[in-house]
């Protein structure tokens, strides 16, 4: 399993589009790469045409994608023509698709689901999400079991946070989503938060007296 903060594997791998070491496939940007259970089924089919629709919006924050599940690269690519056809996706197909027939990578990111198994009785791989910085480090993972399909959209809305995060020093509350007030962390002080966000910083009182609830328009 590979913690927040920690770098993420530089591991191996055979893709539809090549073989790849994932430090260099990454090349220094932002990356995410999203587990799924099997070729062929039905949630996948939705979910890899709905990252594929969305694609342009993962270019726009410089976020590469990849993909993987445990069959082989030409199940992949028969399976991509089946995705274009049911999600009506035109032009190549936006990212590649690892082939993890062995189950190396399921094991050492933790993505096995032990409920959801192949005929042969071998588990299948979750809705893993890994999110991995520019500094190859994982910044957000998520994992839902094979049966429940991701919103591809509130992953979205996740990267916008850790891009903000990492670039102006703010947090996002509850629900909140681009161009909404952010929070001012607590570990910066009064006087620097003055300086860092121009826009003005609201103080929220509360009961306790403490100053730690503390909003700004979303720096630009
Ligand atoms: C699916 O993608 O539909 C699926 C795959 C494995 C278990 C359950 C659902």
């Amino acid at each position: 399993m590979v913690l927040l903060g920690e770098v993420f594997p530089n591991f191996e791998a055979e893709t539809t589009e090549g073989p790849i070491k994932f430090h260099d496939w990454l090349g220094g940007s932002w990356g995410i790469l999203f587990s799924h259970p099997a070729d062929f089924t039905p949630v996948c089919t939705t979910e890899l045409g709905a990252a594929a629709q969305l694609a342009p919006e993962f270019a726009k924050r410089g976020v590469k994608m990849i993909a993987v599940s445990c069959d082989p690269v030409q199940s992949h690519k028969d399976w991509i023509k089946d995705i274009e056809a049911y999600n009506h996706l035109a032009g190549a197909f936006p990212y590649p698709i690892i082939a993890d027939e062995e189950r190396r990578l399921a094991v050492q990111l933790g993505m096995l689901d032990p409920d959801e198994r192949t005929a042969e009785g071998l588990c299948l791989t979750a809705r893993a999400v890994f999110v991995v910085g520019p500094d190859n480090r994982l910044k957000l993972s998520i994992l839902y079991p094979a049966t429940t399909g991701r919103n591809f959209h509130e992953i979205l809305r996740a990267i916008d946070s850790l891009q903000l995060t990492a670039q102006k020093k703010v947090a996002t509350p509850v629900n909140w989503k681009a161009g909404d007030k952010c929070m001012v962390l607590p570990s910066i002080s009064e006087d620097d938060a003055k300086k860092l966000f121009p826009a003005g910083v609201e103080v929220h009182e509360v009961p306790s007296g403490k100053k730690y609830i503390r909003t700004t328009p979303q720096p630009q």
